[in-house]
């Protein structure tokens, strides 16, 4: 009987599991904060619970408030128990608490800083070892720089023996001369090896798998591109409002909080060409040369490539909703935009002339991320016209949230005795192919941050060539005043941005 022989390993997939865990002690500043209470701390008891973080683990929280350990252990117990994706196991939790140490530092003050050092000192001692150092930044972003500083101050930027990291939270910056000047002190702290810049969504399951998708079948390459592609539309919609985030949502806007960042980097993963292997800098090379050949648009262009809009009172799952401008903390004169749409293309020889079409916001009519990708029609309908009205382009939808996994839509015959056709689905849904429940994305970041691989992390120029093309848009939504669409809650966005997808194409519906 013949043996089945096994697959190779696949480099390209093979390589993003392949680094260990070095002992590490983990410094959250703006550990008492919403993302810590919410994501970071739930994260960090999953990958305990998962036994993928190293033995020789700590954690220390930082924040301004004077607290005790046990405080701070309580205060973590608490969040673990409220937003772990799973039931929480009392052994894991009570296994990992003792591990957790709190230090109240005024983030100025350099003085205090010291008194990290010493603790950190103390967890080396403890393991016998000198432990590698991660120093999560999740205080708000006007930190970001005074901790950088102060951290080479202290001299906790280098360590002879162990290797120092800096994660860095979202945002970073507000336009390009912002992160521009981020990045100056930075990189006057940290080298770009040691700097892991946040964006949550490569951290998602279902963004890897975009380059699953792409790079592990055959199927899709010959059709990946300008020739058989007739457009992309990239969906972030949102259900919910800002909730008690006006103070920082009012001074952001979607086309900051979302597109920047996600949105792009979704973008990236779609249209980047094949890296050589799975290698950190390989792959954000790639996706590099994507950012940098969509080309800022001039402002006169702004105009007529983009949509900004603001939502107003409306009817979500029943019930009233007030406008963006009745939430609490929301200036009555806000224009700032709660939903924003672009229409962009990649200069090269692969996409040139495809439009690809972005849109988000918030109190939309529901909640999807998903990139969907239109083929062209088919160049000569043999059936007749009566039997042809089903006909469809193809399309290819990715989705990444909810109801996660990618469909591909196909015309098929209707059965009877005449030849009519009608779009079909043929769907691969991650809930039920896997059983497993996937990880949550800040698992997947904390544990790459730890063992330093930096692939799913955001590298300096592509911040800087994200920047470069929102910062013209950014520009001319200032200057140009009179210009914000209304859309009501719980709709599907303003009309105006049907216009983005020119003649013929539609959005597809929420
Ligand atoms: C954050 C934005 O980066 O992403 C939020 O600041 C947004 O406004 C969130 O709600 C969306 O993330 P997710 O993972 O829920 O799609």
């Amino acid at each position: 009987m013949a043996i089945a022989q096994q697959p190779e390993a696949n480099p390209l997939v093979e390589g993003l599991e392949r680094l260990p865990v070095p002992g590490t002690t983990l410094v959250i500043f703006g550990a008492t904060g919403d993302l810590s209470r919410r994501k970071l701390l739930p994260a960090v008891y999953n990958l305990a619970h998962d036994g993928a973080l190293p033995e020789r683990f700590n954690l220390i929280g930082v924040s301004r408030r004077a607290k005790e350990d046990a405080e701070f252990r309580d205060f973590a117990a608490e969040s673990i128990r409220s937003f772990s994706r799973r039931a929480v196991d009392e052994d894991v939790l009570e296994g990992l608490l003792p591990r957790l140490r709190y230090i109240d530092i005024t983030f100025d003050d350099e003085a205090s800083y010291s008194r990290l050092a010493d603790c950190l000192t103390a967890r080396d001692d403890e393991a016998g070892q000198s432990l590698n150092r991660a120093y999560y930044l999740s205080t708000a972003p006007e930190f970001f720089p005074v901790i950088t500083r102060a951290l080479k101050g202290a001299g906790l930027h280098r360590h002879q023996d162990a290797d120092v990291r800096v994660v860095i939270e979202k945002p970073f910056g507000t336009d390009l001369a912002s992160a521009r000047s981020l990045q100056k002190v930075v990189a006057s702290v940290f080298r770009e090896s040691q700097v892991f810049r946040i964006d949550h969504y490569l951290g998602k399951e279902t963004v890897q798998n975009i380059l699953a998708f792409r790079f592990a079948n055959y199927l899709f390459e010959p059709v990946w591109n300008r020739n058989y592609i007739d457009h992309i539309q990239i969906t972030a919609a949102e259900d919910i409002g800002i909730g008690s985030r006006a103070g920082y949502y009012d001074q952001s806007g979607a086309l900051r909080d979302l597109v920047q960042n996600h949105m792009l980097q979704l973008l990236t993963f779609v249209c980047m060409e094949t890296p050589a292997s799975f290698d950190a800098d390989k792959v954000r090379d790639e996706k590099v040369k994507v950012l940098q050949s969509i080309a800022p648009y001039p402002a006169g262009e702004v105009a007529e490539n983009t949509v900004r809009a603001q939502y107003s009172g409306g009817v979500m799952g029943g019930h009233d909703v007030v406008g963006y401008l009745d939430e609490e903390g929301v200036p009555d004169e806000s224009r700032t935009e709660t939903y924003a749409a672009l229409r962009l293309e990649v200069h090269n020889w692969r996409w040139a002339g495809v439009p690809i079409v972005l849109r988000t916001g918030k109190r939309l009519a529901r909640k999807v991320t998903e990139i969907a990708v239109q083929l062209k029609e088919v160049p000569h309908l043999a059936f007749q016209s009566a039997g042809s009205v089903g006909v469809r382009p193809n399309q290819i939808v990715l989705t990444i949230q909810p109801n996660e996994g990618v469909s591909i839509s196909l015309g098929a015959k209707i059965p009877g005795t005449r030849m009519r056709i009608r779009p079909v689905n043929m769907e691969f849904l991650y809930g039920t192919a896997f059983l497993s429940q996937s990880p949550e994305a800040y698992e997947r970041l904390i544990i790459d941050a730890m063992r330093g691989d930096a692939t799913l992390f955001t590298r300096n120029d592509e911040v800087d060539a994200q920047w470069s093309i929102i910062d013209p848009i950014l520009q001319a939504w200032r200057e140009q005043d009179g210009d914000l669409a209304r859309y009501a809650a719980g709709s599907e966005g303003p009309a105006v941005a049907d216009a983005l997808l020119g003649e013929g194409r539609h959005w597809r519906p929420l």
